[in-house]
């Protein structure tokens, strides 16, 4: 009896009576996968692009089949053939095709996997790039490589898959300011991010701690703002590492990683962060700030924290200092968005610094029951800079700060501090982006077993974001259907007050940075805990390890 069960199970795919194959561990999950009997060789395979691809498009084409090549051991031809589409239509087609169709969903995209022909449908750049992580997450871990698997078998099952994303902004913020991290550490977040179709890079690029991007205008800035002493250790303010610790990017440097986020469907978002968070420019250039005329009272922090210290906004010269830092910024990077921070700005010093009570003064600004007379000194800094942005062509984005008071139309929230920022501002009707710390904040502790973990910012169990948490994280949770359209995406921000390397970054975005794409790409009927943790298990993580990232193993996976 046994032997005759192994003779089946032997010829049963001979015979085609396979049951269908299971569904291909995919991260984040497509929002609809039928799969089929039978598969598609990849080995060797042509592949034909319609003729109307642009340039960009077809190199995405042109470094799939390169790596299809490299790693099967087959060459892989791409052309662009006269009648594809036609061909295709008719279903007259053999090989990879790469087809663009209007229809589908912005950043979406369809793949059709037969025996003979496969065919991958979208209607812009990012679909075509998503549908092209997806095949890879479909083939052998060994495709990410860059050596040939000759043992592998190269096919790809046959199977429907339609899929688009829930959320158009699916960000992750990079905080490089608190610990600097290299171009090339910064390409390789870029690189994991685009590998789970998120598509937004929030760069946090000044702070009190260091200056991160070159200002030709003002060259003491980098000169002297991208520098602090020592850092703290831990939280011991007497403590010094005995490091001085630093580092910028050039423009040069910049526009480089600009593109190559481009390349990945990855549109970078600058932030500087105003007008608090300024100790390192107020440390480069003193009379920016509210300190009078006493001696040299800024050095760039050294510890972590709200500072008082904050640029004096009552001086016209300082709202053009700002004006001229966005101009240089805001040429660098193509986006539509422009992030002002806005967040954490104590008002300490405008209650006292006289320019800025001569500024309250000649506004007309009032302290009533909503606001304080400071706090709208705060909103002048908003509106003006986001009247100043619209010029260069960029929308504002700011902290959920900036709706204290009063905020002008058109700017988008980001809301930080729980949920009820984001709540608030799409009910007055403003766009907000949902980063919510309780949830999304990835510098906080992946297990409420603190003590477990390497040492980081959160104090207390309650603060820890483990990622089941994050996972199960719904974005439209107590905001009525009417104002879900105001929604824009989902952020996890990866701040780095505790995370001075590289590992250590890795370990804290990895694999998080999978279950906030689950969040940002899925709908929530879609999303299944035990199904993603398979995945992470067969599939996802052995790619991590090939390509040499750091990483948490789940608590699901731990031996
Ligand atoms: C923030 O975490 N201060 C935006």
């Amino acid at each position: 009896m046994k032997r005759f069960l192994f003779f089946l199970a032997i010829l049963a795919p001979v015979l085609g009576w396979a049951a269908k194959p299971s569904v291909p561990e995919i991260v984040p999950a497509p929002r609809k996968i039928e799969m089929a009997k039978g598969s598609f060789k990849v080995k060797g395979v042509s592949i034909n692009c319609d003729p109307t691809f642009d340039a960009a498009t077809l190199k995405l084409v042109r470094q799939f089949a390169d790596k299809l090549s490299l790693v099967s051991g087959r060459m892989s031809d791409v052309a662009s053939p006269i009648g594809l589409v036609k061909a295709v239509e008719s279903g007259n087609t053999k090989g990879l095709c790469f087809i663009k169709d209007a229809s589908v969903a912005s950043e979406g995209y369809k793949i059709s996997i037969g025996k003979k022909a496969a065919v991958v449908r979208a209607s812009d750049y990012n679909g075509f790039f998503y549908a092209v992580q997806t095949l890879k997450q479909m083939l052998p871990v060994s495709v990410y490589g860059n050596a040939p698997d000759l043992k592998s078998r190269w096919f790809l099952p046959c199977c429907e898959i339609e899929d688009a994303p829930r959320f158009a902004y699916r960000g992750i913020l990079l905080d490089c300011c608190r610990h600097f991290f290299s171009v090339d550490e910064v390409k390789k977040v870029l690189d994991v991010m685009s590998m789970f179709k998120i598509n937004r890079f929030h760069w946090h690029l000044t702070e009190d701690q260091g200056w991160r991007i070159e200002i030709d205008k003002y060259p003491k800035l980098t000169e002297i703002g991208a520098y602090r002493d020592y850092t703290i250790i831990k939280r011991d303010l007497s403590s010094s590492d005995g490091t001085r610790h630093g580092g910028y990017y050039t423009k040069a440097q910049i526009r480089d990683i600009v593109a190559y986020a481009q390349a990945l469907g990855i549109t970078i978002i600058p932030e500087v962060d105003m007008p608090g968070h300024m100790v390192a420019a107020l440390a480069s250039y003193p009379e920016l700030g509210c300190a009078g005329s006493q001696p040299q009272p800024y050095k760039v922090r050294t510890y972590w924290g709200v500072s008082k210290q904050v640029l004096n906004v009552g001086k016209e010269s300082t709202m053009r200092f700002l004006e001229d830092v966005c101009d240089e910024v805001a040429d660098l990077f193509p986006g539509e968005y422009f992030n002002i921070g806005g967040d954490e700005c104590p008002k300490d010093e405008w209650k006292t610094d006289p320019d800025c009570q001569a500024k309250i003064k000649e506004l007309g600004l009032v302290s009533d029951e909503k606001a304080s007379a400071e706090a709208r000194l705060q909103n002048y800094v908003t509106a003006r800079m986001q009247k100043f942005l619209a010029t260069k062509g960029k929308k504002i984005i700011g902290w959920d700060e900036i709706l204290e008071g009063e905020l002008t139309e058109g700017a988008t929230v980001m809301s930080w501090r729980g949920t009820k920022g984001g709540i608030k501002a799409a009910s007055m009707g403003y766009d907000v982006i949902m980063s919510p710390n309780i949830y999304c904040y990835l510098d906080h502790c992946q297990s409420t077993d603190l003590a477990s973990e390497p040492y980081c910012i959160t104090k207390t169990p309650d603060r820890a974001v483990p990622m089941p948490k994050l996972y199960g994280y719904e974005p439209y949770t107590g905001i009525p259907e009417s104002d879900q359209h105001h929604i824009l995406g989902v952020q996890g921000n990866l701040w780095t007050e505790f995370i001075g390397t590289n590992e250590y970054l890795e370990y804290m975005l990895l694999p998080r940075l999978m279950a906030l794409s689950e969040v940002q790409w899925c709908q929530p009927e879609n999303k299944d805990y035990d199904r993603f943790i398979r995945c992470l298990e067969k599939k996802e993580l052995p790619i991590l390890s090939l390509l040499g990232y750091n990483y948490r193993t789940p608590d699901e996976l731990k031996k």
